[in-house]
């Protein structure tokens, strides 16, 4: 995969050059009306991340109930997200958190196979479920907080897991269109910004080429104890079926439910350096070329002329996930062990002559480089025809140090610097129509488990899962404020 995306960091490690040696110390100053009166602030989460209550009230299992708890080992400190932050029975707490810091908006994602354990309609749906998330959803909407769901935030039922491979499984594009018909049915009348997939790329990467994330697949070169996989193919298969599911959801949105409930369907979201690989499909209708050059061998699918015109265009907004950036390298094409990452035919690292782009957070790939989502925005724009983008997710972490840690400054500086170059790309003329910051909530950090902390709140895992409001909400809470009160605010937040 020599995608665009990758020449797109090309140019943001060009432009990095020059900046590593800026002082990102001093904290640009920000008001709540730097931004459009109708931006919307958000915070997000995932379920599988934050629910817990996993073997609760009918729900069925996941690849990640599977991954995490029949393998500990692929979990960093051993742990699973079977009760995580209890927000299943533990929702209200959120809820009046989200109000109380100010926000317009709370992105969660539906965990699947709590509605269809089996994650198909032939396998019954479990009411306790959508009573969870019509309760959630009415509690938000109670509050003046708008739900934006996510559709898929990885945590597949096991049972298609188990019947066709998942996502390798042309069976799984019916599947998905029938669960995502499904919530437009039972929650389409309250929710209007309804998003498909999170992160895919980070899926055909992580699960499927180097097998660090549930399904655990790779090729056996690349690490002996995947779970089976050929990191050559099947990323590619993958990659081909979310989108084609992505269109179906989107389809049946447009054809029976748009017209009625008047939402707003996105698209697949990626990082950075996988932005073309998902836009370039629904945005025209097919891959980037760069993808077709260079994907030897047959690997890449193809789309259908059908599939092309469903594809093309199926979304009212894109959102964008954005924590980090790289620089990248021309390499020579790897002749053996070849898996999509060869495929590129570049590297990717954190450092150029021994400097990093950025400095490190809690987790290592996370080296901060606020520029790069001013860069992403643009590119976004001006490739893909004006998009209306939201930051669905931007945030970092810090590592958990055994107590409460509350006096989290790195990530108010995180913050300030981001939404800064967040409201310089408005300024240049990108349609950002809203933020969300990641996360609410410490959670359960997929293969990292709880050795990260993501939160504005701090949840205490070893109490309760009590919440306590670090110094990063309460200056949300600041700069939040005016427009909260319905009033302009008169300060800076600094
Ligand atoms: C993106 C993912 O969507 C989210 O689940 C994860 O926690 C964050 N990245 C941080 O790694």
């Amino acid at each position: 995969m020599r995608s665009k995306c990758l020449l797109l960091l090309l140019l943001i490690n060009l432009a990095c050059i020059g900046v590593l040696a800026k002082n990102h110390s001093s904290r640009p100053r920000l008001r709540r009306n730097d931004f459009p009166e109708d931006f919307i602030f958000g915070s997000a989460t995932s379920a599988y991340q934050c629910e817990g209550a996993a073997h609760e009230d009918g729900r069925g299992p996941s690849i990640w109930d599977t991954f995490s708890e029949k393998f500990p080992e692929k979990i960093k400190d051993g742990s699973n997200g079977s009760i995580a932050d209890d927000s299943y029975n533990l929702y209200n707490e959120d809820v009046d958190l989200l109000h109380q810091i100010g926000f317009d908006a709370y992105r969660f994602s539906i965990s699947w196979s709590r509605i269809l354990p089996r994650g198909d309609l032939k396998g019954g749906i479990n009411q306790a479920g959508i009573d969870y998330y019509n309760n959630l959803i009415n509690l938000l909407l109670s509050k003046g907080v708008k739900p934006f769901v996510t559709l898929f935030h990885w945590d597949l039922p096991e049972a298609l897991e188990h019947a066709y491979g998942g996502f390798l499984g042309s069976e799984i594009v019916n599947d998905f269109r029938d669960y995502a018909e499904l919530c437009f049915q039972k929650f389409g009348d309250r929710v209007k910004h309804w998003t498909t997939l999170n992160e895919p790329f980070t899926v055909v990467h992580e699960g499927y080429t180097i097998g660090e994330k549930a399904p655990g697949r790779c090729s056996s070169f690349t690490n002996p104890k995947c779970f089976g996989g050929d990191g050559a193919t099947e990323p590619y298969i993958v990659g081909h079926n979310f989108l084609l599911a992505h269109g179906a959801a989107v389809k049946i949105y447009r054809e029976k439910y748009q017209a009625i409930q008047k939402g707003k369907i996105a698209a697949a979201r990626a990082t950075a350096f996988t932005f073309d690989y998902f836009l370039e499909p629904i945005v025209y209708g097919r891959y980037p070329a760069d993808m077709v050059n260079y994907v030897k061998g047959g690997r890449l699918p193809t789309f259908t002329p059908e599939e092309s015109s469903i594809l093309k265009g199926s979304y009212d907004f894109v959102g964008v996930n954005y924590y980090s950036s790289f620089y990248v390298k021309d390499v020579p094409c790897a002749t053996e062990n070849i898996t999509m990452n060869t495929d590129s035919c570049v590297s990717i690292v954190g450092e150029r002559n021994g400097v990093p782009i950025g400095p490190a957070a809690g987790s290592d790939w996370l080296l901060i480089y606020p520029e790069g989502i001013r860069d992403l925005l643009l590119h976004a724009k001006l490739k893909f025809n004006d998009p209306a983008l939201y930051v669905t997710e931007n945030g970092v972490d810090e590592a958990s140090i055994g107590e409460i840690f509350l006096n989290d400054d790195l990530r108010i500086d995180y913050y300030a610097h981001h939404l800064k170059m967040v409201s310089d790309a408005i300024l240049m003329g990108v349609n950002v129509k809203g933020y969300f910051a990641w996360s609410l909530m410490d959670n359960f950090e997929w293969s990292e488990g709880y050795t990260v902390r993501f939160g504005l709140v701090f949840v205490d895992f070893e109490d309760g899962r009590k919440r306590y409001l670090k110094k990063s909400a309460k200056w949300f809470m600041r700069l939040l404020k005016g427009e909260y009160n319905g009033m302009r605010q008169k300060v800076a937040v600094i």
